[in-house]
């Protein structure tokens, strides 16, 4: 996708979020707060919490608190007709997977712009899993709907979208095969977590689904656009997922095999030099860099990196890329992701900014942007 877009704001677009009161949700309702394009609207969780104060019903995890103006937000029901009474057409979704699939089908069903970090479409022909930095031409898979239909875009697991943003620089050197270890954040199991005396002086050398959701997702976002599909990439992927006892931040070891002969300085160019569309177009929640290598022998480091990224907006936002070394054809480094941010909201967020940009949120009940000249596809 290229192009120039320049946006006007009239007034801001009102959005609502699902699963609001959760890990995920209350990363999305930080995000929002003050944001510049989006207003929250509408804030739901289970349907029994529907009426209480979001800021009575919330089990508030993040650092700073709850936005006052969010916490004033009586919760919704997670319904189409409660999301319209707010005037929302566009809906955030940090639904549990169980319940993810059924709602976001009869959202979009009825003409809501559904983001979602759910599972439950991630394999589904019409709905792309966009990492803005990474395949933002599959957006194209829903750019040819009716004005008023709805479409649901998702972004892809959190280990998936730290992989894959890291992976993307090194695509012109060819990737033959790859294998990665994952040491993963507690927070990435949802708000419950794990009991703390599973936690503690542990580690569990299983996330259910999460090993082959990697290899899948990783080959359907590398994967090329034809048209209104996607042939998935062909990198054989082995994946080795583990939980540790870390609050935020998935650290992943890789060591990829590349096609050619490659120098080290090279690769450490293509990544610190890495930028995409988000970049040009500036999008508010885009981070300067997306990638960032760490010099020093012992970083990245979840508790010192996982907030990387510039201006303050995109905090969290970039993934940080460390011990790389290269023999022979085979390179190896580690990857840091804040899950919960560039992992699922930052993405879900910078995939609606960049909808926003090429007018694919223009029409419905609450118009907020005038286009003045398209991003190409
Ligand atoms: N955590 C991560 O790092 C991460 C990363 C990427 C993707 N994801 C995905 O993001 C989604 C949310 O994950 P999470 O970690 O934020 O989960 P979570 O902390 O368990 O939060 C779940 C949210 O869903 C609401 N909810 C529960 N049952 C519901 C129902 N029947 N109808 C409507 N809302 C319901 C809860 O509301 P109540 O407060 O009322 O119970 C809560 O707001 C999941 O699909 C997950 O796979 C998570």
């Amino acid at each position: 996708m290229t192009g120039t877009f320049r946006q006007e704001k009239i007034s801001k677009i009102k959005v609502g979020v699902l699963g609001s009161t959760g890990i995920v949700g209350q990363q999305f309702v930080r995000m929002l707060n003050g944001h510049p394009w989006f207003e929250t609207a509408a804030l739901a969780a289970s349907p029994a919490a529907a009426g209480r104060r979001y800021g009575d019903a919330v089990d508030w995890m993040l650092s700073g608190g709850c936005p006052s103006p969010a916490g004033r937000i009586l919760l919704c029901r997670p319904t189409g007709s409660d999301l319209r009474r707010s005037g929302v057409h566009v809906v955030f979704s940090a639904l549990p997977a169980s319940v993810a699939g059924e709602m976001e089908e009869d959202l979009s069903g009825s003409g809501f712009r559904v983001f979602t970090n759910a599972g439950a479409f991630r394999m589904h022909p019409g709905v792309p899993v966009v990492i803005p930095e990474v395949n933002p031409d599959h957006l194209g898979l829903i750019s040819g709907r009716e004005s008023g239909e709805g479409f649901i875009v998702a972004n892809a697991n959190c280990s998936t979208t730290g992989l894959v943003l890291a992976l993307k620089p090194l695509e012109g050197f060819g990737i033959r095969s790859l294998q990665v270890a994952t040491f993963q954040a507690l927070s990435g199991a949802g708000r419950s977590g794990l009991p703390a005396l599973r936690a503690f002086d542990n580690v569990i050398p299983l996330i259910p689904g999460e090993e082959e959701k990697m290899s899948r997702e990783t080959n359907r976002i590398l994967g090329r656009r034809e048209g209104g599909s996607i042939t998935p990439a062909d990198i054989e992927i082995t994946a080795t997922c583990c939980r540790v006892p870390v609050r935020d931040g998935h650290l992943e070891a890789v060591t990829a095999e590349l096609e050619g002969d490659v120098d080290l300085s090279r690769i450490k160019r293509a990544f610190h030099d890495y930028k995409a569309l988000p970049q040009r177009l500036r999008l508010p929640s885009a981070p300067r860099r997306p990638l960032i290598i760490r010099g020093e022998s012992d970083r990245p480091q979840p508790a010192l990196d996982r907030l990387a990224g510039t201006p303050r907006s995109a905090r969290g936002m970039a993934v940080s890329i460390g011990r790389l070394s290269l023999r022979g054809r085979r390179l190896r480094f580690v990857l840091l992701v804040h899950n919960t941010i560039r992992g699922a909201a930052g993405t879900s967020l910078l995939n609606a900014e960049m909808a926003a940009a090429r007018g694919l949120l223009d029409e419905g009940p609450s118009e907020g942007f005038r286009k003045e000249e398209p991003c190409g596809s």
